[in-house]
Order: structure tokens, then C-alpha cells, then sequence
């Protein structure tokens, strides 16, 4: 009590809006009475945006209304006065190019919302993919005290018997349509039934792990991340978390006191035993750059090879998020893996990490297994070095095949991916299970804006052999839903003059994921002649956001952040929380 009214004296960053004795607070104060508001709302009360990404464009967050409503109840039950605001929304399935194209606008819109605005504290409701890292880059850029609720993942997919998994089971079942092995009524059938809700996919595939490691850096109230989006947990959880966002005001404790270094390695740390998509190394990546913490991909290997995989979940596992939620969800997964964790690490529960799930239940072992007995001894993804990628590429080597991931093959090679699609199911492609397949010019400035093209599908020729999966290489990145042995974000991309530019059809390339390599085998020099001859190819805009987005964005191992946003620089006219 004694601190809360000594705390309750602070001047609030909200009072620059309401309570200065001139013209414009009058008019402030005025116009925001224009929504119904008395004037009680203007005395030191902490002002809370509710950053909404909800869009009827965005299935994954369209419930994100109501789960605004239930953070205003506990806003206004804590003393706050919620004001609810919409940014842009990224709708993972119905964007053009890309949403990658548009996280970085999105980072933009959050954190200049944020500044803008007369705002002491602010929740972040997000969901879908893309929508999670650019929430948490614009609050760690705008750094006024902020809490993260996920919408939640979906309820798992039925189709006659059998539970389905978003994109991974979806994928699979396209591969029997696509072959005729399933009709047009059953495909129609199960359209009906992958999707039944509102929430994010439900396997690990992005959304579900960026959710998770924003509850692993201390963003989110314990157990929030996993919390089914139809369930009522899930809207008690978003009312706790607006009374918790008004106490983290007055105590003034900003993302930068929570995304510190060691909370970025507790995540890629909670990425490696939960087996996440591949993209959370782009995403953690641009979450640091925003706070000028120097994270490598040579973290992330580290991490890596320590951390054991026991999340059983799909695309690597076999259990989907609802199975994950019932078996303890991911406060059972850090409590086994508390060792290898910075349990010292405070989180907006005002807790450190271990006290957050040190007493942490699992309550089913085949979902979430020991840290001793584990699916796999290392983490999901490696990260690669080797003369086809300078700067690093990753693979998720627990949704691979294990025989593929030490192979060697020769190239068969598309330029584009235009010409993959054109070429993919000729019954005539000259490859066999041993050819691997590159695609080129898929990165952040070659696509442009880095989409999930990479999990090439496989060759229609050689799935009628029952081939299901080869070794495939791009400098592109992968929906978190998918699987197989698949080379991403390889890095210098080609459209930069990267190695991978200059591979032929035939050329010999070997992967091997236990040495961390990808070596294109050629003669000395031969890929230094090739690298003299290459010509970059014009720009695809010449205008507006894509052309901003070509002049500045970083190379994936770097995060894909435009370079001008990556490092804190004070803003002119800023007014930084409180003062
Ligand atoms: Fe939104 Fe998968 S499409 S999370």
C-alpha cells in the first residue's frame, strides 16, 4: 500500500495530454469526452491502449475484438482507462506477396501508434504469424511498460476420425488429392473441418511458437501463450493481464527491463525443446536488433546443441496445441528444461522465471516428454555454414528425413519460383530421391519480401514412386507448419550475388546437419568465376512501401529488419514513457 501511494504520485506520460494549463489539454480532454467519457478519466489514471490486430481479414485474429473487451474489464477493475486501437493485421493465408513483406510495416504502425498517442501502458493482442514478432519490435522500440495476450491457437481440425493439424496435415492430404488418392468430395469434406475456430494454426508452426516465446521472454502472464482460443481461460487470462498491465505502469517496467539478453536466449532456448518454426531464428533476430542486443546465428547453434526436443507436437511431433494446453502446455516444458534457462530472468508477472514454473505440472508424458528422456537429443533447428552459405542457412532437422540429412546430390535447379511451379508436376522432371533441388532468388530482396516458398512441394513424379521426401534448398522461408528436409534462408540470398546465384543443374551439393555444412563441390575457383559473371536484376518496385522495403531490409541473418530501425536512436520530439 505504502508503495502504490507513493508509486500513485508518479506523473504519468498521459498527464502531457490531459493536464497542462493551456488550450490544446482543454481540447484533448474535450474530445476524448466526445466518446462518453466523464472527467474522471483524466485524473492520473494510467491510460492503456489495447493494440488490436483484429481483421475480418485475419481469421487467425478475429476474436480479438472480445478479447479487448474482457482486457477492459480488468483495465478499468485495476483503475486504468482503456483505449482500444487498431494497426494493420497480417492474414498469414491471404496476403500477396507475403506477409514477411508487411511485418516490418506493421512493427512501424505499433510503434508509432504507441508514441503518438497519449499512452502509459499498452497490451498487445496478436495471433497470427507475423503479427506476434511486429507487435513485440514496435513495443521494444517504443519501450513504455507492455504485456502481450495472444489470441490462442484454434481447436484441432477433425475430418471423419482423424484430428488435423493446420498446414502440416493439410499438406499431406494435398499430396493424396493432387495424386488422386482422395476425391473432390472428401477434399471438399475436409476444407470444412481443418479450420473450426477462430485462433491461430494449431500445430508449432509460427504463430503457436512465437506466442510461446513471447511467454518464454517474460511478455506474457504465465500459461497465456497456449490457452485454445475458444476457451473461457483464454478471455480470464486477457482480464488478468489488464489488471496486471496498470500495476506494470506504476511500477515502470518497460520491455527494455524484460526482452534483455538473457530472455532472448530463454527463448531460443524454449524454441529448441518445443521444436519451432524456423522463422523464429528471423523473428528473435529482428527482436534483438530493435534493442541493440548482439544475437548471431551462432546462438542459436549453441543453444541448440544443448537443448533437448520434448514438445511432441506437429509439424515434429505427433500431438496438436490443444493436446499441448491439456498436457501442461509450456510452463511444463521450461520447468524441465529450468537447468538450461536464465531462471533469474524477471517477467511482467513481476516474477522471475523460475518462480513463474517451478511448480509446474505436466499432466500427459507423451505429449510433453523429460528433459531426460527426450524426442530428440538436440534442438529443432541447426543452423549451416559452407561455401553455399557464407552467412549462415537453418534447416529443422526434427521434421526432416534422418537418412537425407548427411547426402550428398546433384542440383537440379529453378531459377524462380515461377519456374518451379511451372515445372514441379511434369511427369517428365528429370530428378530421382537422390537429385536436391535448389530454388533461387525466394529471399528478402529477391522474392521480394522472403516468403514461405521453401518448402518446395515435392516432384509430382516422384511422390507417384512414394518418394515423400528429398533435400530441398532455397533462399526462402518455410510456413512453420511444414516438414521434410528442407534448406532455408540461405544467406547472402541470390538476387544479392549470394553463392547460391551461380548453381547449376548437376552441380554436387552436400548437406551435412551434424557437421553444420552445405558445400557446393566444385573445382577451386570455379565459384569465383561464376560469383565475376553475375548481373543483379532490376528492381521489382520502383515505388511506395516495396520500394522502401528493397532499400532497406537486412539479409535474414540479420533478422530482415529495415537497417534503419534496428539500432535505438533517441526520436525527435519523442515523449518517452512518464516524462
Ligand atoms: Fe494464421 Fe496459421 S494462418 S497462424
Amino acid at each position: 500500500m505504502g508503495d502504490m501511494a507513493e508509486s500513485s504520485r508518479k506523473a504519468l506520460r498521459s498527464q502531457e495530454w490531459w493536464a497542462q494549463p493551456n488550450y490544446e489539454s482543454f481540447t484533448r480532454r474535450a474530445w476524448m469526452r466526445a466518446e462518453g467519457f466523464t472527467a474522471e478519466v483524466f485524473q492520473n489514471r494510467p491510460v492503456i491502449g489495447i493494440c488490436n490486430s483484429w481483421s475480418e481479414l485475419n481469421n487467425c485474429n478475429a476474436h480479438l475484438r472480445t478479447v479487448a473487451e474482457a482486457v477492459k474489464r480488468g483495465v478499468w477493475a485495476a483503475g486504468g482507462f482503456p483505449l482500444e486501437f487498431p494497426t494493420i493485421s497480417l492474414g498469414e493465408v491471404f496476403m500477396r506477396p507475403t506477409t514477411m513483406l508487411y511485418r516490418n510495416l506493421m512493427a512501424m504502425d505499433v510503434e508509432e501508434s504507441i508514441r503518438a498517442n497519449p499512452l502509459d501502458g499498452v497490451v498487445l493482442l496478436c495471433g497470427c504469424d507475423k503479427t506476434t514478432p511486429a507487435q513485440l519490435m514496435g513495443a521494444a522500440s517504443a519501450d513504455i511498460p507492455a504485456i502481450m495476450v495472444p489470441g490462442g491457437p484454434m481447436l484441432s481440425g477433425q475430418w471423419k476420425d482423424r484430428k488435423l493439424g493446420s498446414g502440416t496435415d493439410g499438406r499431406k492430404l494435398f499430396d493424396l488429392f493432387r495424386t488422386g488418392r482422395l476425391s473432390e468430395e472428401e477434399w471438399c469434406e475436409i476444407e470444412g473441418g481443418i479450420s473450426r475456430s477462430a485462433g491461430h494454426c494449431t500445430v508449432m508452426g509460427t504463430a503457436s511458437t512465437m506466442t510461446s516465446l513471447a511467454e518464454a521472454m517474460g511478455m506474457t502472464l504465465t500459461g497465456c501463450a497456449n490457452v485454445p482460443a475458444p476457451d473461457s481461460r483464454r478471455l480470464a487470462m486477457a482480464e488478468m493481464s489488464g489488471r496486471r498491465i496498470v500495476d506494470l505502469v506504476w511500477e515502470d517496467v518497460r520491455p527494455s527491463r524484460i526482452l534483455t539478453r538473457d530472455a532472448l536466449e530463454n527463448a531460443i532456448t524454449v524454441d529448441m525443446a518445443i521444436g519451432g518454426s524456423t522463422n523464429a531464428v528471423v523473428h528473435l533476430l529482428a527482436i534483438a536488433g530493435r534493442l541493440g542486443i548482439d544475437l548471431t546465428l551462432d546462438d542459436f547453434d549453441r543453444i541448440s546443441r544443448r537443448t533437448p526436443y520434448i514438445a511432441n507436437v506437429k509439424p515434429s511431433g505427433e500431438y496438436l496445441m490443444e493436446d499441448f494446453f491439456y498436457a501442461g502446455g509450456l510452463p511444463a516444458v521450461m520447468r524441465e528444461i529450468l537447468p538450461l534457462l536464465h531462471g533469474d530472468a524477471l517477467t511482467v508477472t513481476g516474477k522471475t522465471v523460475r518462480e513463474n514454473v517451478e511448480t509446474a505440472e505436466c499432466h500427459r508424458r507423451e505429449v510433453i516428454r523429460t528433459a531426460g528422456e527426450p524426442l530428440y537429443r538436440e534442438g529443432g533447428t541447426v543452423i549451416l555454414y559452407g561455401n553455399l552459405a557464407p552467412d549462415g542457412a537453418v534447416i529443422k532437422q526434427t521434421a526432416a528425413s534422418p537418412e537425407l540429412l548427411q547426402h550428398t546430390g546433384a542440383a537440379y535447379v529453378f531459377e524462380n519460383y515461377e519456374q518451379m511451379r511451372a515445372q514441379i508436376d511434369s511427369e517428365d522432371l528429370p530428378v530421382t530421391r537422390d537429385t536436391v533441388l535448389v530454388m533461387k532468388n525466394c529471399g528478402p530482396k529477391g522474392a521480394p519480401g522472403f516468403p514461405e516458398w521453401g518448402h518446395i512441394p515435392m516432384p509430382r513424379a516422384l511422390l507417384k514412386q512414394n518418394v515423400n521426401d528429398m533435400v530441398r534448398i532455397s533462399d526462402a522461408r518455410m510456413s512453420g507448419t511444414s516438414f521434410g528436409t528442407v534448406v532455408l534462408h540461405v544467406a547472402p540470398e541470390a538476387a544479392v550475388g549470394g553463392p547460391l546465384a551461380i548453381v547449376r543443374t548437376g552441380d554436387p551439393i552436400e548437406l551435412d546437419a551434424a557437421g553444420r555444412g552445405i558445400e557446393l563441390r566444385l573445382p577451386d575457383g570455379e565459384i569465383e568465376r561464376r560469383l565475376a559473371e553475375f548481373q543483379p536484376a532490376p528492381p521489382k518496385y520502383e515505388r511506395g512501401y516495396g520500394r522502401l522495403f528493397l532499400e532497406h531490409v537486412t539479409q535474414a541473418n540479420l533478422g530482415c529488419d529495415f537497417d534503419f530501425l534496428r539500432a535505438r536512436l533517441p526520436q525527435a520530439g519523442a515523449h518517452h514513457g512518464g516524462l
